[in-house]
């Protein structure tokens, strides 16, 4: 998996609030990020990227920080790789792969088949013209990409809304069999790459469209028409909402023999409503063995597509949503502190409360009652800059407020900080709750984190109890 962030020690000291330091030693900690979190389970956790977001720091840091795959919103789409004929424009494009190679994410193409964002070239094209103008630019895309793409949506949205049959379009009325061309076209190109048929409104089981796709996949399935996995967008909003058999459709589709992905995951909603929905995604997932991953389709909900909607796990400043920590929490993450019995589980309606049954073992130089907090750090560094990620974890007491102390060395500076309010941005600076994550139950953990140019911080930091 990342190799950068794994590899980084990770200690603590903690300060009690009575003013007594406490030493960690170093421990197996559950994963504090989405992709690392997802990684333990054998998923991957990605988003979609727009590339000229990437200058955005805050965007650009939840990203490197995050996400073990990654889709190109838009830069991987017929129109921006072909804009004319047999004319490629791979450049933007290749910028996500060395984003990918630098965060160790994997990539999935989207996408190399579609009714939608075809250039003004193809969209006038029909018959024989228009099928092989298709297939080649299926070879010529997967060529360029051989070997760096993990999956490909060959094919997107090709099923009618209504009736469960096809939707009518240029490709498809250069006869039925244009998606398996497409797929046998990919699969010579690029053997390695899992290819992945792609749409929404798939979700619940008894739509018709649903229906419609689960026939054409067992269809090639049944003939040997190369076919590696199915996409679900999930975009759920009231007028598609997550339905309640959301597993059996996975798990159906995933008995015929194909994997399954979640690939353009946004919920519309917020609190707790949201937050649950999100969890309940990742329990279906987690509950189906060929559900590969989970992407999310946006990072801030200012970076959706539906941004009114606010459909996503960061608010429009990077501040991790409830929806996230539901998110890790079902990963089995550590936004709640495990109970000894159940590491595994949090509860989803109370992530941050330990087991009503197993409150947490008072340590015996911490008496119940008395406030006190240890801050772990893991630091991801690199040549000129690092990433500090710090989990904030309450003694035997609940925590009302935190500050977190941690000493910068010499021409180091905080450049960006999240889910905390920083104090300086050199040498001694202390770390302060925000509104939502200062509460934190007994044994509980939150965690936030910051960016610096230079070098790292010392992993040693204080934790101050309120
Ligand atoms: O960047 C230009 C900007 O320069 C211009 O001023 C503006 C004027 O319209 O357009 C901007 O481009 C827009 C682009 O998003 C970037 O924001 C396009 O018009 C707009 O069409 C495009 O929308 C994308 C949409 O696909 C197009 O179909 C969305 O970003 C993207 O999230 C969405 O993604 C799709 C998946 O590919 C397939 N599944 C559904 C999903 C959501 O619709």
């Amino acid at each position: 998996m990342r190799s950068p962030r794994t590899i980084l020690g990770v200690l603590a000291t903690g300060l009690l609030a009575a003013g007594t330091f406490v030493a960690l030693s170093p421990s197996a900690e559950a994963a504090t990020t989405l992709g690392a979190a997802a990684a333990e389970k054998g998923r991957y956790f990605g988003t979609a990227v727009s590339l000229n977001r990437l200058s955005d720091s805050t965007y650009s840091t939840i990203l490197n920080r995050e996400f073990n795959s990654v889709t190109a919103e838009n830069e991987m789409k017929i129109d921006a790789l072909e804009p004319q004929q047999n004319q490629f424009n791979f450049t933007t494009a290749d910028r996500l792969i060395t984003r990918a190679n630098e965060i160790g994410a994997k990539v999935r193409g989207h996408t190399l088949a579609w009714h939608s964002q075809q250039p003004g070239w193809m969209q006038s094209m029909s018959g024989t013209a228009l099928r092989n103008a298709m297939k080649n630019h299926i070879t010529q895309v997967m060529t360029h990409y051989k070997g760096k793409i993990d999956s490909w949506d060959v094919v997107n949205e090709a099923f009618d809304d209504g009736n469960g049959g096809r939707r009518d379009s240029n490709l498809q009325r250069t006869g039925n069999d244009w998606i398996e061309d497409a797929f046998k076209t990919a699969r010579a190109a690029d053997p390695a790459a899992k290819l992945c048929y792609n749409d929404y409104n798939t979700d619940n089981w008894s739509w018709a469209k649903t229906q419609g796709v689960y026939n054409m996949v067992k269809d090639f399935k049944a003939r040997g028409v190369p076919i590696d996995c199915v996409g679900f967008q999930s975009h759920f909003n009231s007028g598609s909402p997550y339905p309640g058999n959301y597993r059996t459709t996975l798990q159906n589709f995933a008995d015929l023999g194909v994997d399954v992905q979640i690939t353009e995951l946004d919920i519309e909603g917020s609190g707790t409503t949201q937050a649950t929905t999100y969890g309940n995604v990742v329990k279906d997932c987690l509950a189906v063995t060929r559900c590969n991953g989970i992407t999310v389709w946006g990072i801030r909900d200012t970076d959706s597509w539906r941004a009114s909607g606010t459909p996503l796990l960061f608010d429009g400043s990077g501040n991790p949503k409830a929806a996230y920590n539901a998110v890790l929490s079902a990963f089995g993450g550590s936004t709640s502190s495990p109970s000894p019995s159940n590491p595994g589980s949090p509860s989803p309606s109370n992530p941050g409360s330990p087991s009503p049954s197993n409150p947490g073992s008072p340590s015996p130089s911490q008496p119940s009652g008395t406030k006190s907090c240890t801050a772990t750090v893991a630091v991801n560094a690199w040549n000129g800059g690092f990433v500090a990620t710090v989990t904030v974890k309450a003694g035997t007491a609940a925590l009302t407020g935190w500050t977190v102390g941690a000493t910068l060395p010499t021409g180091a500076a905080v450049s960006n900080t999240w889910s905390a309010t920083a104090s300086g941005t050199s040498g001694a600076v202390s770390f302060t709750n925000v509104g939502y994550n200062g509460t934190v139950a007994a044994n509980a953990s939150t965690s936030f984190g910051f960016q610096g140019t230079g070098n790292a911080p010392s992993t040693t930091t204080t934790c101050t109890a309120r």
